[in-house]
């Protein structure tokens, strides 16, 4: 398997090359230890608490066995933080010994995991970040999602737009990979309508400092404004959207990041934001009224879609695992039962793209009292393109 350059991966320095650990142990008659990287501290941790909630969850459901070997989850969190990524991975891998890893929220650190499982072929599951290389060119057998690539759900916000009748929109976002190959699908959908993207506006992750880049909006010509924040930023951001008073001069749009799971922070300002995701509330299949039930009971919190990607990372894990017999190592056997089985997600039934990712529908959502209640359909079982990968 090519080893990538740190530069290519990382955008960054890293200390200890991954490909210099030792392969993982494998103790196939002993409990099958799985790292698990996500943020529980940050902008994003309440992401990484629903996605780890969601994969618990149906482990639980499992009798807490995958592939017929009882689980041992290791935990890190990795701060969304990409500088930390390298010795987060190497410690898991090194330390821990782990034999497969579900990782991460966010686009830039999880760029570690995909290189690790690259290198070490141990099977990954990646519950959220979008980075679109994971799926396209540098998709690798070992390499599976169970969210979305980045472009997917704007994409299905821009066509929206478009078939409002939009023609010129902006984008506001984070400067890192999940904003700006947002922004490439929001440009995307708006153009296989007719609009178009005039304009980019970007702030560094995870800066809340907004008003410089409010203040150019009414100035750019736009009819409508989207934009990718998720977690702790887009609280603020939608606060602060309506409080310059924008809200009535220019309607403001997302990828669903921008109102999932935080409505009730964000309070009157969401109310009536239009955005577009993969999940939404309301969806009335028996899959999604009994996860949610179950996850309620679970938790006390309500079910979001990261909940929903952490839960069907579990299902797709074990139904890898099962196809392995519980030898994570055997990466042919776990991606052909991947491959060949459809999830029974409470978003709806999905399967994987050739490239590893879902193909899904995007629905159109709107906030209304606290809910995002799903009102039409953006996009119908979407995939993403899928560009550059050569699965070897
Ligand atoms: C990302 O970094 O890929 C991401 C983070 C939060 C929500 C959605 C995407």
């Amino acid at each position: 398997m090519p080893s990538l350059s740190r530069r290519l991966v990382l955008g960054g320095s890293l200390a200890t090359p991954l490909a210099a650990l030792a392969m993982p142990a494998i103790a196939e008659n002993g409990p099958l230890k799985i790292g698990v990287m996500l943020p529980f501290s940050g902008t994003y941790a309440a992401l990484g608490e629903a996605i780890a909630s969601g994969f618990d969850m149906h482990l639980r459901e499992l009798g807490g066995k995958m592939g017929g070997r009882a689980i041992e989850l290791v935990r890190v969190d990795d701060e969304s933080d990409p500088a930390k990524a390298p010795s987060n991975v190497n410690g898991l891998l090194g330390r821990d010994k782990v034999e497969a890893l579900v990782g991460t929220v966010h686009s830039g650190v999880v760029m570690a995991l995909v290189q690790a499982s690259r290198e070490q072929e141990l099977p990954l599951i990646i519950p959220n970040a979008g980075n679109v290389a994971a799926t396209r060119e540098l998709c690798a057998p070992s390499v599976f999602r169970s969210s979305f690539s980045n472009w997917q759900p704007a994409y299905g916000m821009g066509r929206a737009l478009a078939a409002k009748g939009v023609k010129k929109a902006a984008w506001v976002t984070w400067n890192y990979a999940a904003g700006i190959e947002s922004g490439d699908g929001f440009r995307d959908g708006l153009q296989s309508g007719g609009g178009e993207l005039t304009k980019v506006l970007t702030l560094p992750f995870p800066e809340t400092n907004f008003q410089p880049l409010l203040a150019q909006l009414p100035g750019l010509g736009v009819e409508a404004v989207g934009a990718f924040f998720a977690g702790g930023g887009a609280i603020q951001f939608v606060k602060d959207y309506a409080a310059a008073g924008l809200r009535d001069k220019l309607p403001l749009y997302g990828s669903g990041f921008l109102t999932e799971g935080v409505l009730k922070p964000q309070g009157a300002a969401a109310e009536g934001l239009q955005t577009a995701l993969h999940y939404g509330d309301g969806l009335d299949n028996p899959k999604n009224v009994s996860f949610r039930a179950a996850y309620k009971a679970l938790t006390n919190r309500e079910a979001d879609v990261y909940a929903v990607q952490g839960y069907d990372a579990a299902q797709m894990m074990a139904i890898g695992l099962a196809g392995a017999k519980g030898n994570a190592g055997a990466v042919k056997d776990f991606a052909a039962a991947v491959l060949a089985a459809k999830i029974d997600s409470p978003r709806g039934a999905f399967t994987l793209s050739p490239s590893h990712n879902p193909v899904q529908t995007i629905y159109l959502r709107e906030a209304r009292k606290g809910e995002n209640r799903v009102i039409g359909v953006a996009a119908e079982a979407l995939a993403d393109p899928g560009t550059g990968c050569k699965m070897t």
